[in-house]
């Protein structure tokens, strides 16, 4: 058996055994597949981890930078208090249309705010009104990798969660010469982590449906 069909079988087996029956995601997944978009959710496994940290850590204010057909941010956003916020973007008007409508099919419509356009443009305006949050997560081009962790710790807090999606990219990352703008863009994100003071910071790898990959977590130190 290929190694990554041991992945996807034993991400399938860890489904079956922690998590319960989840129709809202079904159906996102469902409908984002027929709807011919990239297949680069997170996995029902992820989705549950991101809930997971925005549940221990009290987050009220989320932040997640690539929307794609919403998947994460209802997961994310089912997480929060009934009075929680979570902001999303989305640069591709046709893709923010089938997240719109699966944000509104998942009930959660009334806490998802779906701004369309370039992230740095969304974020810049959001910066410029002082919003702050207390849980980003970055999934969108890995181009600005570095630029969205950047731009992020300009509106955390305190205790600010930050996860990145994307690190390890089957471990093309490691290749420091490489051509490919998403490798150099991961690669920029983590040489801009060195420079970082008063931050705490560190990495999963990953297997599973997707994969090898990863993610990298930090926190602005309290
Ligand atoms: C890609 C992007 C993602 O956000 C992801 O989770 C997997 C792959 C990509 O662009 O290749
Ligand atoms: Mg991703």
């Amino acid at each position: 058996m290929q190694l990554s069909e041991t992945f996807e079988q034993m991400d399938a087996y860890l489904e079956r055994s922690l998590l319960r029956p989840d129709p809202v995601l079904e159906a996102i997944a469902e409908n984002s597949e027929k709807e011919g978009l990239v297949p680069h959710a997170v996995t029902p496994l992820q989705a549950e981890f991101l809930a997971f940290l925005i549940r221990i850590t009290g987050a009220r204010r989320v932040l997640e930078i690539g929307c794609l057909g919403g998947y994460s941010a209802v997961a994310m956003a089912r997480a929060l208090p009934a009075d929680g916020y979570l902001l999303t973007t989305e640069i591709d008007t046709r893709t923010a249309k089938v997240a719109q409508a699966n944000i509104e099919q998942s009930g959660f419509g009334d806490r998802i705010d779906l701004q369309v356009g370039p992230a740095m443009q969304v974020l810049e305006r959001e910066q410029a009104r002082g919003t702050a949050f207390d849980f980003v997560f970055i999934d969108a081009d890995k181009v600005n990798h570095k630029n969205y962790l950047e731009r992020a710790l300009t509106m955390a807090r305190p205790g600010t969660v930050i996860v990145a999606d994307n690190i390890v990219r089957a471990g093309t990352v490691l290749d420091a010469d490489s051509q490919d703008n998403s490798i150099r863009g991961v690669r920029e994100m983590l040489a801009y982590a060195e420079t970082l003071d008063g931050v705490e910071m560190t990495a999963l790898q990953t297997v599973g449906a997707k994969g090898y990959d990863g993610m990298a977590l930090f926190r602005v130190a309290a």
